[in-house]
């Protein structure tokens, strides 16, 4: 968990407003619920130095790199880095290869705590990518700091079959995720995620079916959260998102929670609404996220008005997820043993914090485009 440059920044980001950004972490609440890392993104790098080390660009850092973990440390979480298994970042910044190694103990002795790697500008088969992501994870390992791998190929190769043996500790499932419901025109294939502008409905729909791939150590990443970012143009410019509702971004946090993805708040949390809080900082609902058995949830109704999700807990419980995927309000009748859970159970309602009925069904309204969370605890 944590908050990531990318969405609002783009690669116009400094060392003065992620300091900031540290601060609202802390103020806001957000690190106390699990929001620990603090992941830069593409964007922060300023060429090598006569030696070959990777350097930050000292416009944007001109402390270095070094005093910043060293204050995000301070502050209680931890700092993330970015780079690409190619010459060239997505953005066309200094990457890595062939200096795995050396940028690998430049982290290190930075005190970088994560890395994702991105894949832009590399070659598209899978065994040259399984190859890039070991020399990176290797080098990281034999750095001799703690440092995590995101995994960043977009699910184009399959990333779930290789990416735990590869060395990395989560991979994306999809291209990137846009401040948007869906995309506007129709998604055929993942290949295509790319071109449309995928939203959070398109993501869900490209990574739910491998849940069996996830668990602890090595999870599916489903890129950003997108709530609160109200299609805000922040100082990235037009990434293509156009906003999103509450109820939308409600959903979003739904889904990436009973999915188990990490959970990367991507707004301006310096000025976050009443509701953007209410979402992002639901302590129950990032419980289900958290969860030590680390399940994902797995799909088990799924037709043009439904996707229902249901994810085993650690003490027993389970909980259900339901969302709305058609555009007006529809009526849910919903047997709990539709969905393979058995018993009678007191029924929680995540979002309203209230236990709201008991017995082996629900009835209720679900509103456009909402996601209900339930946790059922047998009785
Ligand atoms: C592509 C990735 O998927 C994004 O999350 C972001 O890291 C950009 N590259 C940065 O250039």
């Amino acid at each position: 968990m944590g908050w990531m440059t990318w969405n609002y920044f783009g690669d116009n980001i400094n060392e003065k407003e992620i300091r900031e950004m540290a601060d609202a972490m802390v103020s806001s609440g957000m690190l106390k619920l699990g929001y620990n890392h603090l992941f830069i993104d593409d964007g922060w790098q300023g060429g090598r130095d006569n030696r070959n080390n990777i350097i930050a660009d000292s416009k944007k850092f001109p402390s270095g790199i070094k005093a910043l973990a060293d204050y995000v440390h301070s502050k209680g979480l931890k700092l993330g880095i970015y780079s690409d298994a190619a010459m060239l970042t997505c953005a066309g910044y200094t990457a890595s290869l062939n200096f795995e190694e050396q940028d690998a103990n430049t982290f290190a002795s930075w005190g970088i705590d994560y890395l994702k790697y991105d894949y832009c500008g590399a070659p598209d088969d899978m065994e040259t990518a399984k190859t890039r992501y070991k020399k990176i994870a290797d080098a990281l390992r034999k750095s001799g700091h703690d440092i995590a791998l995101g995994i960043c190929e977009w699910g184009e190769r399959q990333p779930w079959l290789w990416g735990g043996q590869a060395g990395g500790q989560l991979w994306r499932t999809t291209a990137d995720v846009r401040d948007k419901w869906k995309s506007l025109k129709p998604v055929k294939n993942r290949s295509e995620l790319h071109g449309t502008g995928a939203g959070i409905l398109d993501i869900v729909d490209y990574s739910w079916e491998y849940a069996s791939y996830a668990g602890p150590g090595h999870w599916n990443d489903m890129d950003m959260l997108v709530v609160g970012l109200y299609g805000k143009k922040g100082p990235s410019g037009d990434l293509g998102g156009v906003g999103c509702t509450d109820t939308e971004y409600q959903s979003q946090m739904s889904l990436w929670s009973v999915l188990n993805s990490p959970l990367a708040a991507t707004n301006d949390v310096r000025n976050m609404s009443a509701e953007t809080k209410r979402i992002l900082l639901n302590d129950e609902v990032i419980a289900i996220n958290q969860d030590v058995l680390g399940k994902q949830a797995v799909c088990k109704i799924k037709n043009e008005l439904w996707s229902i999700f249901v994810k085993p807990l650690a003490n027993g419980d389970s909980v259900i997820a339901i969302l709305n995927r058609s555009g007006s309000t529809q009526s849910s009748k919903i047997n709990f043993a539709e969905l393979g859970l058995n018993e009678t159970y007191e029924i929680k309602d995540l979002w309203e914090h209230k236990v709201v009925g008991k017995g082996k069904k629900w009835n209720g309204k679900v509103k456009s485009h909402e996601t209900k969370m339930f946790r059922l605890k047998k009785i």
